[in-house]
């Protein structure tokens, strides 16, 4: 009778949204290597690129000085598919499956995603210059 337990376990600490330090390491283990650990597009990776990898610390920039926490959640889970993400097969389904969080954007829009979609996006948002 583990499973129920262990399922009860987990249902009693769900992720915490928005976990800046997560976002932070799942940035490190799955995107680092062609956005550099600084973020600004220094990769490992990125000179193997036909699209250089974007500076991510001006994505507010950008996008006119305010962070589009919706349209990079979707940039990131494969639904708006950028090429070098895997594109109709995106890199990071199998971190990014579970589609259960909803992130709210200021102007009160929300989408549904995955907890580590939040707290990269919680994470990228930190980091703006
Ligand atoms: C294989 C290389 C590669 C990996 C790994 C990668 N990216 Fe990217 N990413 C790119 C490239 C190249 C672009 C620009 C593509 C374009 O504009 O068409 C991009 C674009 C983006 C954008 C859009 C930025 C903007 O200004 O619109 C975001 C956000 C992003 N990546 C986040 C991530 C996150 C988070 C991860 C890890 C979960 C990740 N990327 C992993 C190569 C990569």
């Amino acid at each position: 009778m583990i499973r129920p337990l262990l399922a009860l376990a987990l249902l009693a600490t769900p992720a915490t949204a928005q976990d800046i330090d997560r976002g932070a390491r799942l940035f490190a283990q799955n995107c680092a290597v062609c956005h550099g650990a600084g973020l600004q597009g220094d990769g490992p990776m990125a000179g193997l690129l036909v699209t250089p990898p974007p500076d991510l610390t001006r994505i507010a920039e950008r996008y006119d000085g305010s962070f589009p926490r919706a349209g990079m959640a979707w940039k990131i889970d494969g639904r708006d598919p950028i090429v070098s993400h895997g594109g109709d097969m995106p890199l990071f389904g199998f971190v990014f499956s579970d589609m259960t969080e909803l992130l709210r954007s200021p102007g009160g829009q929300t989408v549904l995603t995955s907890p580590e979609v939040i707290d990269l996006v919680a994470y990228l948002e930190s980091v703006q210059d």
